[in-house]
């Protein structure tokens, strides 16, 4: 598995991150099994947030983690924080809402320290854009984090390039990544700026759904007639498209299946062609290149 740095001054991750978001829906016993198989392809990032599962995903992982004792320190965790809702776990969201407030970042990053059974979390994202987002309160939040050894580096989700830019300058450090929705039937980031601006300030973004949750390996397949050529599944060159962008793409995968994940794995070796790469292109959007 290729490993790369997300930034010149970010954390070294894997090419390929396994994505917790639906790990709720198998057992204790498969989350482990995920993580050992994530690890032993070489996949040992791991992306989390502190909603996920209702609040319960970061905790189940913690358990593994606290029960292979030597895992932790293979690994880096990446978590998110800043979305808040209504839930017997968190009664005093009576909406929907975003939180970017100094003592919500740092209860947060905290919460998850606990829950995730560990010291340190290797990435703290910013989940979503938030309309009453302070810079300067964000800025404290990360500082005392990273100063206190909690967190080491700092990134977003779902930001757009002004929004990016905007928090950025009011940080002392850079932000390491933007996690957006990039995929096969998601390619506005190819054209909205999002990857630009990555590729100008040398920032390696991560591909939410990178399968589009899936929906990908339904429907109408003929664009992958290439997968012979290339003797890979449709999943593997939907990851290797993402992988043969410029920007240095970083898939997250979400599959809760053991066999997916290596699956996945093997997507890296694949070198899709330029004319093949437009030919996928051409499927998603519906029409040539101009
Ligand atoms: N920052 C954000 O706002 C945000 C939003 C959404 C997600 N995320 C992150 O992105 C990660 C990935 O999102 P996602 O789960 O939507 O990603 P995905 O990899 O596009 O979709 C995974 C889904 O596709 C299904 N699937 C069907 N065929 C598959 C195949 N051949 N290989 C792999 N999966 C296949 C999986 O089912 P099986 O489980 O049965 O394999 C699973 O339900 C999440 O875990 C989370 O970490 C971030």
């Amino acid at each position: 598995m290729q490993r790369k740095k997300l930034h010149e001054q970010g954390p070294t991750l894997s090419r390929i991150i396994a994505g917790a978001w639906r790990w709720h829906t198998v057992s204790p016993a498969t989350v482990d099994r995920l993580a050992h198989v994530s690890i032993d392809q070489g996949i040992t990032s791991f992306d989390h947030a502190d909603i996920y599962g209702d609040h319960s995903n970061e905790e189940t992982f913690g358990h593994v983690l606290a029960n292979n004792s030597s895992l932790r320190d293979k690994m880096e965790l990446i978590t998110k924080c800043g979305i808040k809702f209504p839930s017997q776990k968190r009664p005093l969201s009576r909406v929907k809402h975003y939180d970017t407030s100094l003592q919500n970042i740092v209860w947060s990053a905290e919460n998850s320290l606990k829950m995730l059974r560990t010291d340190r979390l290797d990435l703290l994202l910013i989940h979503r854009p938030d309309p009453l987002l302070d810079p300067h309160e964000v800025a404290q939040a990360f500082s005392q984090l990273k100063n206190q050894g909690k967190v080491l580096h700092f990134g977003v989700s779902n930001f757009t390039p002004s929004q990016f830019q905007m928090l950025q300058k009011h940080l002392p450090f850079p932000l390491v990544t933007n996690q957006i929705e990039i995929s096969l039937s998601k390619i506005d980031p190819l054209f909205n700026g999002d990857l630009d601006l990555m590729l100008e300030l040398g920032v390696s973004p991560m591909a939410w759904s990178p399968l589009a949750g899936g929906k990908l390996m339904a429907g109408e397949r003929e664009v992958f007639s290439v997968a012979t050529k290339y003797e890979a599944s449709y999943s593997q060159l939907a990851l290797a498209w993402l992988l043969r962008h410029p920007a240095a793409i970083f898939p997250i995968v979400g599959t809760t299946q053991p066999d997916r994940i290596i699956e996945a794995s093997k997507s890296i070796g694949i070198n899709i062609d330029r004319q093949d790469w437009f030919e996928m292109l051409k499927w998603a959007s519906g029409k040539d290149v101009a």
